[in-house]
């Protein structure tokens, strides 16, 4: 469906839209998607909403993008605070007509008019690449899980980040022995 993209909103998600936000990832990514390894950085945590919109379309939420906070762990065990972005999906309905781009670019003003840390996520250079994503500083972090080391992909400056070290979630998760 066409729709003209100055008629739909974009407005912060708030708790309330969480349900509707996972039946649009559910529908873009399958059930399968919390087997990725993205979703241990966030397990148990909740988006951060100052960084996270949705798009609606006459009431119904059609694109959303959600942002996390994540750190790298680098040597002596220091902590390098990172955002997290992702997921971004919109409706099948609605592809093609900028609705993911307005979104991150949404997503992006936030982080930078906040001040908040490097954007970290993973995904398709061809696609994030256009936002100012590369996988230039990554290729010495790791994951808590398998991942493509091209597909790791971050913004922002990397200069006082560390070459090698783990990203994690911002608050370790401490799992049952
Ligand atoms: C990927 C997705 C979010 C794009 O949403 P969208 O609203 O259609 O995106 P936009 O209209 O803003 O941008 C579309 C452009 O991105 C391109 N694109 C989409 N996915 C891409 C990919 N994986 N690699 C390269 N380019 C891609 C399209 O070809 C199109 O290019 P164009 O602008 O040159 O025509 C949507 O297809 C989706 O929800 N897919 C399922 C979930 C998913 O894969 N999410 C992203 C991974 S984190």
């Amino acid at each position: 469906m066409k729709v003209s993209l100055e008629l739909l909103s974009i407005i912060p998600a708030q708790s309330i839209d969480l349900p509707e936000i996972e039946n649009l990832l559910d529908a873009g990514f399958g059930p399968a998607r919390r087997n990725r390894t993205a979703y241990r950085l966030r397990d148990g945590a909740v988006a951060d909403p100052a960084l996270s919109f949705v798009m609606r379309d006459r009431g119904r939420i059609v694109g959303s993008v959600q942002c996390w906070s994540i750190a790298l762990r680098g040597r002596h065990d220091l902590r390098h605070p990172l955002t997290l972005l992702g997921p971004v999906a919109t409706a099948a309905s609605h592809r093609g007509q900028g609705i993911a781009t307005q979104l991150i670019d949404r997503a992006l003003a936030a982080v930078d008019a906040g001040n908040r840390p490097p954007v970290l996520l993973i995904g398709d250079v061809g696609f994030y690449g256009r936002f100012g994503f590369s996988a230039d500083a990554t290729a010495g972090w790791q994951l808590p899980g398998p991942f493509a080391a091209d597909r790791l992909l971050m913004r922002g400056d990397a200069g006082s980040l560390p070459m090698t070290g783990n990203i994690e979630p911002a608050i370790p998760v401490r799992r049952a022995a």
